[in-house]
């Protein structure tokens, strides 16, 4: 199946992406490379996850060229110094054997950090083709209005946690008036949405699983993409097929009406969510 893009910013991202957190070793290189065979053309990796350079063995052996996959890593926080975000970057590329990254993301914001520098050295790195587009993760309105407005920076995308439990609207309403993609992380709440007793009874009705039910909820959003990791084949089967679902209003209507306050991630070092 074709997947479908979102776009923000110059960049064209397909909406569903291979999310590769805990994957590590031959597993990982197996699932990234069952994953390209399939019909995968988004990868999503950190070098906080380890498993960069499992990635560039499967990005090497894969069929599909180089420039028909969509590449993400991400600087971890302690690597935000102009200089050693640099050394980072080349590190990630060594690892993942590529040319240039399609985004590069800022992991976590770290508290004290210098905002405008990372991202200056993310900005040289776009000028020097080591990276197609700029982005960060975990950053609430506040931060991102600052990336945005205050620095000038063209950011393309803010990867968060959501999911049918987590609301993000404020996020969303900013991404979406300045031309962000919203790259939902954790989509499947970390495997907890396997089973669900609303999305189960959606799922009955349109005999899929309920995993399925809360990609295709994504999936149906303007602006957002989503990276399910699935290490098991048939799971990164059944998330390909949910981007053919189209739920209907009355399930949009229930999922509308699930609690929206179920954080799953969220770190001693992480920002306050709400900051505005
Ligand atoms: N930016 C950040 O700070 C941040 C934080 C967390 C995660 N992430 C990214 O987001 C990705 C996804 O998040 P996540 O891995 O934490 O959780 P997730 O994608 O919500 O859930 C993954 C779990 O769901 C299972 N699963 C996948 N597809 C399924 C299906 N169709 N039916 C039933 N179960 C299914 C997987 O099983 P199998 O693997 O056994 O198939 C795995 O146990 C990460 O891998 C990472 O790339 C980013």
């Amino acid at each position: 199946m074709n997947c479908p893009n979102v776009g923000a910013n110059g960049m064209t991202m397909p909406k569903l992406g291979l999310g590769t957190w805990k994957l590590s070793g031959a597993s990982c290189t197996d699932a990234v490379r069952r994953a390209l065979d399939l019909g995968y053309r988004h990868i999503d990796t950190a070098e906080m996850y380890g498993n960069e350079a499992e990635i560039g063995t499967a990005l090497a052996q894969a069929s599909v060229a180089r420039d028909k996959i969509f590449l993400t890593s991400k600087v971890w926080l302690e690597h935000l110094a102009p200089d050693a975000l640099t050394s980072a970057l080349e590190a990630s590329l060594r690892r993942l054997r590529c040319d240039y990254l399609d985004l590069y993301l800022i992991h976590w914001p770290a508290p004290g950090m210098n905002l405008a520098a990372s991202l200056g050295a993310m900005m040289r790195a776009r000028a020097a083709g080591k990276i197609r587009h700029i982005g960060v993760s975990n950053f609430p309105v506040a931060l991102l209005r600052e990336a945005v407005e205050v620095i000038g920076a063209p950011i393309a995308c803010n990867q968060v946690e959501y999911h049918v439990l987590l609301g993000q609207r404020a996020v969303l309403e900013y991404a979406r008036a300045h031309d962000i993609v919203v790259s939902a992380y954790c989509p499947l709440a970390q495997g907890r949405l396997g089973e669900h007793p609303v999305l189960d009874q959606i799922a009955a009705k349109h005999q899929i699983s309920a995993a399925q039910v809360a990609l295709a909820w994504l999936f149906a959003q303007e602006s957002v993409a989503a990276i399910p990791k699935a290490a098991r084949a048939e799971s990164q089967q059944a998330n390909l097929a949910a981007l053919a679902v189209r739920l209907d209003a009355q399930d949009h209507a229930a999922i509308a009406a699930l609690p929206k306050n179920q954080r799953f991630v969220n770190p001693g070092f992480a920002p306050p969510w709400d900051a505005a």
